[in-house]
C-alpha cells in the first residue's frame, strides 16, 4: 500500500492478493484468452460488467494484442452497506455499438461469488445469439461458486471473506486500493445485512 494513502490504509485488516501478485497474473490470464481466441481475424467482443471490473477491464485489455470491441453492461447485488447479496439485477443496457451477434464474447466481472449476477449477465447475452460466449473473473469464492456457473479463466481463488480494492468497493468505496483486502471488522459495522 503507498504510504501516500493513509486514509484509506488504516481501514485494512489484510492484504489477499497484492498488487504484484495482481499484475503478473492479469498478464498470465490476457496471455491465455489471446492464446484461446477462437478467431483471430475477428475482433473479441468484450463486456465489463460494471462497476466492479472496470480496473481489472483496463489492465487486462492493454495486454490483449488482439482485434477488440469494448461493451459494458450494468449489474448489481448489494446495495448500500450491504455485504449481503440481494440478488442481482441488471440496471444499465448500454445501447451499445457492440453487435454481439454472431461475434465471440468474452465477459469480464470482477468476483464469481454466488454466481448469481454472472448467470444473468451470461444469459442476457447468449440472448443475442453470439457465436461464443466465454467469461474471465479476476476473482473466485470456490466454497460459494456454484457448479453451473462457468468462468473459463479465474485470477485467484480466495477465501469467503468480503473483499475490496482493484475495483470491488464496499458501500461504493475502496476501489481505488491497488489491492484486494479484507478490511477491519469495525469498518462493516454498519453492515445492515440487507
Ligand atoms: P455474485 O454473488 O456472484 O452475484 O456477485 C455479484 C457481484 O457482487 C460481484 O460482481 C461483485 O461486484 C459483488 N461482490 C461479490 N462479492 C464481493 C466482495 O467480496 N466484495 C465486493 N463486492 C463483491
Ligand atoms: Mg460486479
Amino acid at each position: 500500500m503507498p504510504t501516500s494513502a493513509p486514509i484509506l490504509n488504516k481501514h485494512v485488516e489484510r492484504v489477499l492478493v497484492s498488487q504484484q501478485q495482481i499484475a503478473d497474473r492479469v498478464k498470465e490470464m490476457a496471455d491465455e484468452i489471446t492464446a484461446n481466441h477462437p478467431d483471430p481475424s475477428e475482433p473479441l467482443v468484450i463486456l465489463c460488467v460494471l462497476n466492479g471490473s472496470v480496473v481489472f477491464l483496463a489492465d487486462l485489455i492493454r495486454h490483449l494484442p488482439i482485434r477488440m470491441l469494448l461493451g459494458v453492461i450494468g449489474a448489481s447485488s448489494y446495495s448500500g452497506k450491504s455485504t449481503v447479496s440481494k440478488g442481482p439485477s441488471i440496471w444499465h443496457r448500454m445501447h451499445s455499438p457492440v453487435d454481439m451477434k454472431d461475434k465471440h464474447v468474452l465477459i469480464v466481472d470482477d468476483i464469481l461469488d454466488s454466481g448469481n449476477t454472472l448467470r444473468l449477465v451470461r444469459q442476457t447475452v447468449e440472448e443475442q445469439n453470439p457465436k461464443s460466449v466465454a467469461t474471465t473473473v479476476l476473482l473466485r469464492k470456490p466454497d460459494k461458486a456454484p457448479q453451473d456457473v462457468e468462468a473459463e479463466y479465474i485470477g485467484f481463488d480466495i477465501e469467503d471473506a468480503f473483499v475490496v480494492g482493484y475495483g470491488l468497493d464496499y458501500a461504493g468505496e475502496f476501489r481505488n486500493l491497488p489491492h484486494i483486502a479484507v478490511l477491519k471488522p469495525e469498518c462493516y459495522a454498519d453492515d445492515v445485512g440487507e
